[in-house]
């Protein structure tokens, strides 16, 4: 159906545990891939479905050793697990260097992802601006989504980037106290770049109890209760702008 990449520009804001929190509640059936350049994190953060552990090794890099010849939207399924949930993860690189030969694959695996059938494919992208290279997998996403924290040095590095890397919405990683000022904020600050500006609650408690067995408290966290309305408008406007 749609991929959909989320990004940062900067630090650590948190882009995989929104696009971890997203996928866990996403409106269609969705595939959840990693693909940050600089490892994945997945396969260590989360159980797999059975309460075992993720294989690390499965995943991106066993996509890229199988697929030189060509990259079919139906080998995907050979490479994914079911994480805690049910949900499907593409495991990414386990480090940095692993990327370094994979350079080749973003633009195809771009391709594939838009190209599933019967699901939505949301990419964690990590960092932009570090592997250039991603911009091939990038130019086939039907959304780019930037995550950033509220704080002024994040979002003005942020402008910056959203005045060379176009973007189709901005996600606010805010604190739930002043979550509408925080998101409105950013929103004067960046608007003019960007059509959407949102918000994701700043949630320390919600993104740890995203870490372990899902259930009913992770389920009333406001992390995953924003995650919701923030995957409602996201998978619309995707959907809007087919
Ligand atoms: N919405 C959030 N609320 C509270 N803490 C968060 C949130 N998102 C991320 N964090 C914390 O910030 C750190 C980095 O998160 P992570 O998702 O790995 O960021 P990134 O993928 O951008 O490097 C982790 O310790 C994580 O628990
Ligand atoms: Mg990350």
């Amino acid at each position: 159906m749609a991929l959909i990449v989320l990004a940062a520009d900067k630090g650590a804001p948190g882009v995989t545990t929104a696009a971890t929190a997203l996928a866990a509640v996403w409106p269609r059936p969705v595939l959840l891939a990693e693909c940050d350049p600089a490892g994945g994190d997945l396969a260590y953060r989360l159980p797999a479905a059975d309460g075992g552990v993720i294989n690390p090794g499965r995943g991106l890099l066993t996509l890229g050793a199988t697929a030189r010849r060509g990259l079919e939207p139906a080998q995907l399924h050979e490479h994914t697990q079911k994480i805690v949930g049910g949900l499907d993860i593409l495991a990414g690189v386990t480090h940095g260097e692993q990327a370094a030969g994979l350079t080749w694959m973003w633009g195809p695996l771009g391709r594939a992802f838009a190209a599933v059938p019967n699901a939505d494919v949301l990419a964690d992208c990590g960092r932009m601006g570090a592997h250039p290279e991603l911009g091939d997998l990038i130019a086939e996403a039907a959304h780019t989504v930037f995550i950033t924290r509220a704080s002024l040095d994040h979002v003005a590095h942020l402008r910056e980037r959203l005045a060379i890397s176009k973007a189709d919405a901005v996600v606010v990683i805010a604190d739930p106290r002043q979550y509408k000022s925080s998101i409105d904020d950013v929103r004067r600050i960046v608007g003019q770049h960007v059509a959407h500006v949102h918000g994701l609650a700043y949630d320390p408690k919600g993104a740890e109890l995203l870490r372990g067995q899902w259930g009913g408290r992770l389920d009333r966290s406001l992390l995953i209760r924003t995650a919701r309305e923030l995957a409602g408008r996201l998978s619309a406007q995707v959907r809007g702008a087919r």
